[in-house]
């Protein structure tokens, strides 16, 4: 559903040079909700911005839907035309959600339907069912100031869908709202996706938010993504940031000579009693240094923190042994351990 090769951003203010998106590759198959992760300054809000063209990129493309948006646009009155066409169909949701006060809920909605110029009668229709979808129907005469901050959501939730998009943007749309908030707004943008198969972008800096709803996600450093696949990819992948960071498993090694591993479990893997067959099998014992379970897209997935007695060169055969059963092994070796504390930074980072 979307597409950018080589997607680069270079801004320029006062002299300075700042290279927000740094060549960026990214693939959203349509239908999934696609989380992108990442610290502040790391360029989610430039690429989000980029992909419906708010931002126009010094160098690559974007197609979304099979569609060239970078090759739309330019200048004249019918490029700019085709790109507010093409527009129409990528909905987008702000962290403020940066309604007019003036305006009542329902000509908030109505708003993106009067610039496509829809008729007066079909556009108080289309923002009406909307505001039904988003549950609301009861609050289309209120003002936004007389609505809290999850119906102030809802209803720019229900803005971006007016001009029946393929693709719904998010940057931090849940960032402004406390946790219970939060998780209605997360059921919305799930149901949406499920009812209207609508593709779903959504930048965050909570892992929460990727674990309760995404079915992929890339993680963004300093312009570029370092990291992208479905979740399960991202599980299967060794050494993966994204995955240690859906999973942090705590733990210290308790003595210099001992070897630590991340065991990843999924699929039906996940079921079976291995470390105690590992035990077992090589007649060794295994301490627990921490674990975590989840269920992710209806999958079970885990991981669990195990020390072995000896140093790696030690344990290259039940290391193999575990690996033959279908399970991820990363060894963490002291270094690693220290970059895996059990709170991450991505989520002791501040929202801005
Ligand atoms: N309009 C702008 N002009 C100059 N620099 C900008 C502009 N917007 C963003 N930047 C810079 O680009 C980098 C990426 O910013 P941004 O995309 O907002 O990151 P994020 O959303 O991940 O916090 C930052 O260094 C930021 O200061
Ligand atoms: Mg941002």
């Amino acid at each position: 559903m979307i597409t950018t090769t080589g997607l680069t951003k270079v801004y320029r203010s006062g002299g300075r040079e700042v290279t927000a998106l740094d060549g960026v590759d990214l693939h959203v198959r349509e239908g999934e909700v696609y989380g992108v992760i990442g610290q502040s300054g790391a360029g989610k809000s430039t690429l989000i911005r980029c992909l419906n063209l708010l931002e126009r990129p010094t160098s690559g493309t974007v197609t979304v839907a099979g569609q060239d948006l970078t090759a739309l646009g330019g200048r004249g009155q019918r490029a700019n035309a085709a790109l507010r066409a093409a527009r129409s169909h990528i909905g987008m949701v702000f962290q403020h959600f940066n309604l007019l006060s003036s305006r009542t809920v329902q000509d908030n909605v109505e708003l993106p339907l009067e610039i496509l110029k829809v008729g007066r009668r079909d556009r108080a229709a289309k923002a009406l069912e909307l505001l039904d979808l988003v549950g609301l129907a009861d609050k289309a005469n209120a003002y936004p100031a007389q609505l809290s901050g999850g119906q102030k959501q809802r209803v720019g939730i229900a803005r971006a869908l007016a001009g029946d998009p393929k693709v719904l943007l998010s940057d931090e749309a849940t960032s402004a709202l406390d946790p219970e908030t939060t998780r209605s707004i997360l059921t919305l943008l799930r149901d949406l996706n499920q009812q209207l198969g609508l593709t779903v972008v959504l930048i965050t800096h909570e892992m929460d938010v990727v674990k309760t709803i995404c079915d992929s996600a890339a993680l963004m450093k300093g312009g570029r993504v370092v990291e992208q696949g479905t979740v399960a990819e991202l599980l299967a992948t060794p050494g993966s940031e994204l995955a240690r960071e859906l999973f942090p498993v705590g733990g210290e090694p308790s003595a210099e000579d001992r070897t630590v591993v991340d065991v990843t479990f999924h699929g039906a893997a996940a079921t079976r009693p291995v470390i105690s067959e590992l035990a077992r099998t090589y007649n060794v014992d295994i301490s627990i240094l921490g674990a975590a379970m989840d269920t992710i897209g209806g999958k079970q997935v885990g991981r669990m923190r195990i020390e072995l007695p000896g140093r790696f060169e030690d344990n290259v055969v039940p290391i193999g042994y575990l690996r033959e059963q279908g399970l991820q092994v990363d060894v963490v070796d002291g270094a690693a351990a220290d970059a895996a504390p059990a709170t991450t930074p991505l989520q002791k980072e501040d929202a801005k």
